[in-house]
């Protein structure tokens, strides 16, 4: 019995045809944009890129965006060569199955239910955070105690909660209801942003791009904390402090948060209508639309206001303010809110999409896999991701746990781009109706840019991540690798009866 088992592309396709595990096909590649673009655009932009721009990297911030967008774009077409060969829930797990084998599969689908539970928590944080900015500046205020976890100053987090389990009933309605909530509100988020690069570039001072990438500070002698609060390279080659050139690339690591989502798109491909056409215009035109507006906001935000102002959890709004128009406060909050939405939305979707292929094929129990008689939807793993997701984000301070996130991800996509040099070696005979340009060289390009990153976080997050890894291996050698469809040689149709 060997843990290297690989299940062929053609087999997880002929389990997705049956009856009692088939997803419904609804959606079109505008749908698939929608999806991109609503997990794409939230904390990242509206939060992150004012931090990043006042103690990282000046208004160069907006060559930061370009280098993790480029790390991200080498990245996104190895998802897009995948996802139009093996279009199948799962996302990478799926491809690393079809490609590396069973076990690989297993770390990284793990890998990706920390991504997604972690990412929707923190998100359904942020966003109850400016739900309740947003009732009290109406004169609704909510008493301290229930709107914070214990840890953050109050009992639960009940808004967190609470638009996690109204989002968890929405996906088990259906996809289709989905992403029609998802177009609306990704329309009301992308006019936020459009008007604040329209309206913003006529209030652009060019001095306060000067200097555009701010003079490199070495560290402060005796700033550092615990080694582990550094990021990983610093306690490899020592310490770099911020601006300068060193200054863009640990701006690109913390802006990289910003990106995440597009590669949930592929999560999708077994409710896309035509999967090999319409998955590399979703990974790739979502990424695409996002990059360009994020160094837009970044060169019209730190065009307005001199960075070091930026240093605020609103620097859309501090810009606002600076220009003397308040009254676009509110509707940046209103940006917000719509924004971290979708992003809670589609980070479960992703999550419900992965734990069902995995039950589907034994690695976690078949009956998480039971897809609604009448919605099509996998609606068991759907609600215990949305209450899972609903405990975290009402009971602990998730924040500090934001960086798992990226630590998750960014291993995701080291290995979906190794996953391509191996698909092409192994099956060169597959058809693939979209195919990575200048293999090998783009796919380990995509390996060393993103495993650059994961070394640019801290040292606690890579040790969180090794604990959550190494309970994954004992799930793993405990259960999965004994109830292992392909380890029983099950058929699609013995595992339907076990429902
Ligand atoms: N990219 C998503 C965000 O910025 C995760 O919120």
């Amino acid at each position: 019995m060997s843990i290297m088992r690989v299940k062929s592309a053609e087999q997880s396709i002929r389990d997705a045809e049956a009856p009692e595990f088939r997803l419904r096909r609804v959606l079109s590649a505008v749908d698939l944009l929608g999806i991109g673009i609503g997990a794409i655009i939230g904390t990242g932009i509206f939060v992150l890129t004012g931090v990043a721009a006042a103690t990282d990297a000046g208004p160069g911030i907006a060559i930061s965006f370009v280098l993790s967008g480029i790390a991200c774009g080498l990245a996104a077409l190895c998802y897009a060569e995948f996802a139009s060969v093996v279009p199948v829930a799962g996302s990478a797990y799926t491809f690393s199955y079809a490609s590396m084998g069973e076990f690989l599969a297993w770390i990284i689908g793990w890998d990706l239910i920390l991504e997604f539970i972690l990412g929707a928590s923190t998100v359904s944080v942020g966003w109850s955070q400016y739900f309740v900015e947003a009732l009290s500046s109406i004169g609704l205020a909510l008493p301290d105690s229930l709107a914070g976890a214990p840890g953050a100053g109050g009992v639960v987090n009940l808004p967190a909660a609470v638009i996690a389990l109204i989002l968890t009933a929405v996906l088990v309605v259906g996809i289709r209801l989905s992403s029609a909530v998802t177009n609306v509100v990704v329309a009301i988020k992308l006019a936020v942003v459009l008007f604040f690069i329209i309206f913003g570039a006529f209030f652009i001072n060019t001095a306060n791009w000067s200097p555009f990438i701010p003079p490199h500070q070495p560290p402060a002698p005796g700033a550092a904390g615990s080694p582990l609060d550094e990021p990983l390279v610093n306690a490899i080659f020592g310490a770099t402090g911020s601006f300068g050139v060193s200054g863009l690339v640990a701006g690109a690591a913390l802006v990289f948060f910003a990106y995440i989502g597009f590669d949930i798109v592929a999560s999708g491909a077994e409710e896309t209508r035509r999967p090999q056409r319409d998955m590399p215009i979703g990974i790739l035109g979502s990424l695409a639309v996002c990059s360009v507006l994020y160094v837009l906001v970044s060169l019209v935000m730190t065009g307005i206001v001199k960075y070091p102002a930026l240093d605020t959890a609103a620097p859309m709004a501090t810009a606002f303010q600076a220009i003397g128009a308040p009254w676009a406060v509110g509707l940046v909050s209103l940006g917000a809110i719509a924004g971290l939405t979708t992003v809670i939305l589609i980070l479960m979707l992703g999550q419900a999409r992965v734990g069902f292929a995995m039950s589907r094929d034994g690695l976690l129990p078949v009956w998480f896999a039971k897809v609604h008689p009448k919605y099509r939807t996998p609606y068991r793993i759907t609600l215990i991701t949305g209450i899972v997701v609903a405990l975290i984000s009402s009971l602990t301070p998730i924040d500090v746990l934001a960086e798992m996130t990226n630590i998750g991800t960014l291993f995701a996509f080291v290995l979906v781009s190794a996953g391509v040099l191996v698909l092409r070696r192994t099956r060169p005979d597959l058809p693939r109706a979209f195919r990575v340009p200048w293999v090998p060289v783009v796919p380990v390009l995509a390996v060393l840019a993103c495993l650059y990153l994961m070394l640019n976080l801290d040292g606690w997050t890579w040790i969180r991540f090794g604990i959550w890894m190494v309970i994954g291996l004992v799930v793993y050698f405990v259960y999965s690798m004994r109830n292992s469809r392909l380890a029983r040689g099950e058929s699609i149709e013995e595992a339907a009866e076990e429902l």
